[in-house]
């Protein structure tokens, strides 16, 4: 079959061309022939694989492109990358491989385009076309790969065992891409990521992260994690999750799965927010239940503190995992410590909670109140209802308590400085005692959030700390 429709930006001809000055023949391997066959819109990195040199075939494009563009040539890789437009081009030559047990690095010798092919993780992304004058868009598919397109299958062109072995990241690869185009992993080669679990050890963290991403910013990636789940890999990257598995009975009262419970918060968080983040802080929102579960005769389960030990949790974890311990990670310790506080709040929504609140959460309230919304999974829809609702009335009173308070970003109507002025002192403790008996004031509703109530307080509140304010 031939797919000259998927060559029609001019840098195809240009490679092309390039390709027979040097007298080799090249192919677009990977990605985007994948994405073209499955109508995925315009891949913006293209794999181009020459039976020779890449490295010399970059360099030759290079030269016949307009502004001649340099090229970045990653030797012990044996390959070339450069950058056209928007599109970024990496060039391999042919490859017949073998690796090490011990690490990803390969050893290396020349090979057909069908030796290339074959070292590669999935037929999906094996497929190749032609960019030769001779079959110019021919499709090249020795392992059927179409047909896996077709029917959603992921699937090895070699024994998987082979396949996962020489390079485990392909493990998560092959989840991930599940997870991203909703494919079926075909049997044997979830037996052999089964097989193969422990290898992963020898991927590095970021590597592991950025499949985590991709799995995290699909439509559903429950897929994914009950994947991970299945083949053992969780346990390896993930253990506080594995560790929310099962359901304990005792004395005949049951708590809930909190592994399948958060899998459905991702889910929830992702139908309504493209923020990584909250989806990040979904899955790990219940993480401290495993260590503070406990069971009493009286009560029942209980998960006493597990927001507060869950947030520490995550601090851990993004450096286990080599995560950046930034605002990004602090934004994922807020949402988990603070995930249960407009649950409590929802029964009785008063005022001056609300005002705490948005103090507490700050710019983040919205997101907060995502993360609970997702968080209500019962399947009971006359509870399901009253949650919703009671979450409905919360967010309707921030609002409200937001317009006429303005707590948010909370800025004290009273400077340290006017304290210090008034009272003619020094930087002191007590400056920050009449700060916080404001702040306290205003957050209990017993003076509006305003300059003059709050300058009447500050006097009241100096003189019981025996201050005198000097005459202006
Ligand atoms: N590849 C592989 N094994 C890997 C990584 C990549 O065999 N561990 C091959 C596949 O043929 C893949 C190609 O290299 O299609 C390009 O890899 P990459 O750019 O990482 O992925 P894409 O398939 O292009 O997909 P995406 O851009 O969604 O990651």
């Amino acid at each position: 079959m031939h797919h000259k429709q998927a060559l029609k930006h001019k840098i195809f001809s240009i490679i092309s061309q390039s390709a027979e000055e040097l007298n080799l023949d090249c192919f677009v391997i990977g990605g985007f022939v994948r994405d073209y066959l499955l109508e995925r819109g315009n891949a913006k990195d293209i794999d181009i694989v020459a039976v020779g040199s890449g490295i010399e075939l970059a360099q030759q494009v290079s030269k016949n492109l307009p502004n001649q563009p340099k090229v970045q040539i990653f030797k012990t890789y044996g390959t070339a990358m450069l950058r056209f437009e928007d599109i970024e081009i990496e060039f391999v030559g042919a490859r017949k491989e073998s690796y090490n047990e011990n690490s990803r690095n390969p050893v290396v010798e020349n090979g057909t385009l069908e030796d290339d092919q074959n070292r590669r993780d999935f037929t999906i992304n094996a497929l190749a076309l032609s960019l030769n004058a001779s079959n110019y868009g021919e499709l090249l598919d020795p392992f059927n790969g179409i047909e896996d397109l077709d029917k959603g299958i992921i699937r090895t062109p070699l024994n998987p065992d082979i396949t996962y072995s020489d390079d485990p990241l392909r493990m998560m690869r092959a989840i991930r891409f599940a997870t991203q185009l909703n494919f079926q992993i075909e049997k044997e080669s979830l037996s052999a990521i089964k097989a193969n679990k422990d290898r992963i050890k020898i991927i590095t963290k970021e590597r592991i992260v950025v499949e985590l991403h991709k799995i995290l910013e699909s439509d559903k990636p429950s897929i994914g994690f009950k994947l991970l789940e299945k083949t053992g890999l969780l346990d390896y990257i993930l253990p506080e999750l594995t560790a929310l598995k099962g359901i304990d009975e005792v004395e005949g009262q049951r708590h809930k799965d909190n592994f399948y419970h958060t899998l459905e918060v991702v889910d929830n968080i992702t139908k309504t927010t493209d923020n990584v983040w909250l989806r990040w802080a979904g899955l790990l929102h219940d993480i401290g239940k495993a260590p503070t579960k406990k069971f009493h005769p009286k009560i029942g389960w209980t998960f006493h503190g597990h927001e507060f030990v869950g947030s520490k949790m995550v601090y851990k974890l993004f450096k286990r995992l080599k995560m950046p311990l930034n605002d990004k990670m602090k934004f994922v310790q807020k949402m988990v410590l603070m995930s249960s506080r407009p649950i409590v709040l929802s029964s009785e929504v008063t005022d001056s909670a609300v005002r705490r609140l948005v103090f507490d959460a700050g710019d983040h309230v919205d997101d907060l109140m995502t993360l609970c919304e997702a968080d209500i999974t019962t399947k009971n829809p006359k509870k399901f209802r009253k949650y919703k609702n009671n979450f409905k009335r919360v967010r309707e009173k921030i609002v409200e308590v937001e317009e006429r308070d303005r707590v948010r970003n909370f800025q004290p109507p009273v400077s340290g400085e006017e304290i210090m002025k008034t009272f003619n002192l020094k930087p002191s403790k007590e400056i920050g005692q009449i700060k916080e008996a404001i702040k306290e004031a205003i957050l209990e509703g017993e003076i509006p959030n305003e300059h003059e109530a709050a300058f009447q307080l500050m006097l009241k509140k100096g003189k019981a700390l025996g201050l005198t304010a000097v005459k202006l």
